[in-house]
């Protein structure tokens, strides 16, 4: 078992059984109520071996969410706060989140809300869940196509990462997870890159070693910043673009949003080379590693159009300006770079060509 300190949060990585979750659930929260919320999947694969694992969970209460990004909103945070007030939770009471980032932004963002704050716990059950949404307090909804409008910053507990749930995701989630590892060897050394991508080619292969140091460097960077002033920024490179392709692509194509980071990460690394900060060589590196392994989307011209009209509304952009994360070399990433919306047409319009 791994102990790592967040800020105001533990990470427990290995098997649940071993980890403290049981005395927690026993001592700190002996007369609260449990809350677990789950989506349709992880209430069909995960749930069970939870409940039957750990018997203060015998009497749980079960919320279920509906699968799907485009589920990220309002209105359903709106029918858990309900069910929550119906079935009597107070403010100390617990939630537990039992999914993917999916479930653990919005069960987050349920619970810092409700009632001006609950305590909640994380056990992220996909690999993306696993080494970046699960870790971090960012916690959020989607307002339409707009990723992650609406949110606070607010931490778990305690966060519990258990290989064991992986057993049951399917291949494309856990290349979805494979691409923010991916993302975290970019910004942070060419060694953990060249490692996440020996690590996908060899079917895929969960190491907890390579798992653990990918949490570790998310979570180095969000003790120094944990409300995002500075440099954790760099943990968005990719996210521009890839935010809007997914929230663009959120109700039809479905890409999952490992798929968009990647395809955002090719094309800000070509943004990062062609406006002199990457050299040639690294970023024909990624790019080629990178499209091995996710397919660049076909954009047509109103498809472009749509979605570099998206980038204006990106949240991290700041008096008028978009503001993006660019590579100066694999493992060095620079924040807040502010981009002309013209050079994203240019990027998009290069892909296009290069697919055709
Ligand atoms: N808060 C953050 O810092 C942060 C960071 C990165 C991403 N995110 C957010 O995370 C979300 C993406 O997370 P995700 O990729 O985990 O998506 P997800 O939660 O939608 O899960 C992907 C799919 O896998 C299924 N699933 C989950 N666990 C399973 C299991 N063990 N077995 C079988 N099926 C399982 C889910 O039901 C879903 O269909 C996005 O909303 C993104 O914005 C947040």
């Amino acid at each position: 078992m791994k102990y790592i300190q967040s800020n105001n949060c533990k990470l427990e990585v290995g098997s649940i059984e071993k980890s403290s979750f049981n005395s927690i659930l026993k001592e700190t929260y002996t007369s609260s109520k449990c809350v677990i919320i789950v989506d349709e999947n992880t209430k069909e694969n995960c749930l069970e071996y939870l409940i039957t694992s750990f018997e203060p969970l015998h009497g749980a209460e079960v919320i279920v969410l509906p699968v799907g990004e485009e589920n990220k909103d309002l209105e359903i945070a709106v029918n858990v706060w309900e069910a929550l007030t119906e079935y009597g939770i107070t403010r100390y009471d617990l939630i537990i989140n039992l999914g993917g980032g999916l479930v653990t932004d919005m069960g987050g963002f349920i619970a810092s809300c409700y009632k001006r704050g609950c305590d909640y716990i994380n056990i992220p059950t996909t690999l993306l869940g696993m080494v970046d949404a699960s870790l971090g307090g960012k916690t959020g909804l989607n307002l339409g196509p707009y990723k992650n409008q609406i949110g606070v910053f607010s931490e778990p507990k305690v966060v519990y990462i258990d290989p064991i749930f992986l057993r049951t995701l399917p291949d494309v989630e856990l290349r979805s997870g494979f691409a923010e590892m991916i993302k975290h060897g970019l910004i942070h050394s060419e060694q953990l890159f060249d490692k996440v991508i020996d690590a996908m080619h060899s079917s895929h292969k969960i190491d907890e070693t390579l798992l653990v140091e990918c949490i570790r460097v998310k979570n180095k960077i969000v003790r120094e910043d944990p409300k995002e002033d500075g440099k954790r920024k760099i943990l968005n490179f990719g996210h521009t673009i890839g935010h809007a392709i997914e929230g663009y692509y959120m109700r039809s194509q479905g890409y999952t949003h490992g798929h968009c980071v990647a395809v955002g990460m090719i094309m800000e690394a070509y943004l990062s080379h062609k406006l002199g900060m990457l050299n040639e060589q690294s970023y024909l590196k990624i790019q080629s590693e990178l499209s091995q392994l996710f397919e660049i989307p076909s954009f047509t011209d109103d498809e472009i159009f749509a979605i570099v009209k998206m980038l204006s509304n990106d949240k991290k952009n700041k008096g008028g300006a978009i503001l993006c994360c660019l590579l100066e070399e694999i493992g060095t990433c620079k924040y807040d770079c502010v981009i002309e919306i013209g050079e994203f047409d240019q990027v998009f319009s290069y892909f296009r060509q290069l697919n055709s």
